[in-house]
């Protein structure tokens, strides 16, 4: 990085000034993240390499409570098609919080794992997309972090939804959910997965389906003649 006097000089070179600018909206949405987080609430921000060490600065600069760096492991990752790198296989996961009193559900994360303690390293296999989201995030993901950061009836917030995965698993654990999207188009697939989505009846038989793998019916949305419709797909999720 180019520095004049010890800080960081701003020149006229494209891709570092977009580097700048990420950071600062990084500090700006965390903030806000953080204004409305509740005393017992935790922040999950899941982030790409070139994001991640500004997401993490910008946490140890708000004074927050760094808890986990959870490795999202995607063991069928798409393979690289140059060869002068290492395929990407992992997402990481920043866990922070406000205070030391922040919720988190041990138990439940052990059952989710087998009745041992969960470790930070999750192996979690991508999962074929619902909607033409171009970074939809698989919902078995989605369900281990609001199972255990969460309630039924807690309120969980994203402020960059995508086509909804978080919402839809909010409704099926039973969790209030806000959710902000950009994009039209987007948002309206949001409203029409979360739309269609039940709440699951006894949490102790998903939990139990969760652990193991299941067949589960999976509702698409796919947009046909300009309209978003459900269609239903039996795939085995583990
Ligand atoms: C990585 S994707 C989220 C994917 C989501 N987790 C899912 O499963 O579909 C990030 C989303 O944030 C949206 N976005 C970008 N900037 C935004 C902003 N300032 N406010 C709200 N949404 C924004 C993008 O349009 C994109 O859909």
């Amino acid at each position: 990085m180019t520095t004049q006097n010890g800080k960081v000089a701003k020149l006229n070179k494209g891709s570092w000034d977009i580097i700048i600018d990420i950071h600062k909206f990084n500090e700006e949405w965390i903030k806000e993240c953080v204004r409305v987080l509740s005393d017992t609430g935790t922040l999950w921000i899941s982030g790409t390499l070139h994001n991640h060490p500004s997401v993490g600065v910008v946490l140890k600069k708000l004074g927050l409570w760094i808890l986990n760096d959870v490795i999202w492991f995607k063991r069928n990752a798409t393979p690289l098609l140059s060869t002068n790198r290492l395929a990407p296989s992992t997402e990481l996961i920043w866990v922070a919080s406000k205070t030391k009193k922040y919720f988190f559900d041990y138990e439940t994360a052990k059952k989710l794992n087998g009745g041992k303690q969960m470790k930070n390293l999750w192996e979690i296999n991508a999962e074929r997309h619902k909607t033409k989201h171009p970074t939809e995030k698989p919902e078995t993901l989605l369900e281990r972090i609001l199972l255990i950061a969460s309630k039924e009836e807690h309120t969980v917030l994203d402020p960059f939804m995508g086509s909804g995965t978080t919402g839809v698993v909010a409704k099926r654990l039973k969790r209030n959910f806000i959710g902000y999207e950009i994009n039209k188009e987007y948002f309206e697939i949001a409203k029409a997965r979360i739309g269609v989505e039940q709440p699951t009846k006894k949490l102790t038989d998903y939990l139990e389906r969760s652990k193991n793998g299941h067949d589960k019916q999976l509702t698409m949305v796919m947009e046909k003649n300009g309209k978003y419709v459900k269609t239903k797909k039996k795939v085995l999720v583990k």
